[in-house]
């Protein structure tokens, strides 16, 4: 495997070291889970930080204070990353985390609680354009080289936690029952109000039709890429240069088509087709 002083290994997983660090990760190994926690999964550009956003507004009846006034990172901060243990001890029950952790490398506490887990799933070929355009605006990461090369890497695994496939079949048969529910980004691209009503449902959270609205209407995209505590603007530009492309990019299903071509498409499902065979998993984009 490439190796770059940009990156960690843990469980041959590559992750960026500017916020993953030895102790960041033993955090995570040891950490308490509660009944209480709900944690947004995900592998990453499949619509974490839209999650950071829904999540407390889920869970507080929509009061918007945390999504004004607290950085994403803090807000729902990633289990695995430094910002953990910093912000996580002192905060009172019922807490959101983020993670982007295989099923396995869970800490043991969380097989054995009641913490709720939400799941989010996307195109894979979107998930690879983000991670491009990601990679070229944020300096801790390396230099993609062309889309070409790109695709490469993404699929055989030499990207952020590993291969997308990996990742979602370990989730995918998560063994917690109805502590886990799935959703996929472009059903929230597709219906953010029903997925809103589902997620309020799972968490046993009331929202009456109008607290629904105000959350639905705080998440859009349009909405969030003006919030400075999401849109990663807070981020001192030599670490991500959202002039070369925002973090918050297009936020769309289907963008894949304006870069694959026809043979990188090709390629592309069938290596993703071959090692999904087998699972029964079925996703929207299957038979695109
Ligand atoms: P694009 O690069 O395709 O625009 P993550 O947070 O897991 O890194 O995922 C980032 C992706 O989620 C980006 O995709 C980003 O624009 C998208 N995203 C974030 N907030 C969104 C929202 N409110 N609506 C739609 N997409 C959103």
């Amino acid at each position: 495997m490439e190796t770059s002083d940009k990156y960690m290994y843990y469980h041959g997983l590559m992750l960026p070291n500017v916020v993953h660090t030895e102790e960041s990760l033993k955090y995570a190994r040891t950490f308490k889970v509660q009944d209480e926690d709900v944690f947004a999964i995900t592998y990453p550009k499949s619509g974490t930080t839209w999650m950071q956003e829904i999540l407390p507004l889920v869970m507080n009846g929509g009061d918007l204070t945390p999504v004004q006034t607290v950085p994403n990172w803090d807000r729902v901060p990633w289990l695995e990353e430094t910002r953990a243990a910093l912000v996580l001890n002192d905060r009172p029950s019922p807490r959101a985390m983020a993670t982007h952790l295989p099923y396995h490398l869970m800490p043991p506490s969380f097989f054995t609680c009641k913490a709720k887990v939400i799941y989010v799933t996307r195109n894979p070929k979107d998930i690879a354009v983000s991670s491009f355009h990601f990679h070229n605006m944020a300096s801790f990461l390396d230099d993609p080289g062309t889309f070409d090369q790109f695709l490469d890497k993404f699929l055989s695994g030499q990207v952020l936690f590993g291969k997308w496939t990996d990742h979602v079949k370990s989730w995918r048969n998560a063994d917690i029952g109805n502590r886990i529910l799935f959703v996929t980004y472009e059903e929230m691209v597709q219906d953010l109000n029903g997925v809103l009503c589902r997620f309020a449902q799972f968490l046993g959270r009331e929202m009456s039709q109008e607290v629904l609205e105000k959350v639905a209407n705080h998440c859009q995209f349009s909405n969030m890429k003006n919030n400075t505590m999401s849109n990663y603007s807070l981020v001192p530009q030599d670490l991500m240069d959202s002039s070369k492309s925002p973090f918050l990019r297009k936020g769309t299903t289907g963008d894949w088509r304006n870069h694959f071509s026809p043979e990188q498409e090709a390629k592309f499902s069938a290596v993703i087709k071959q090692e999904m065979k087998g699972t029964g998993f079925k996703f929207p984009w299957d038979d695109e």
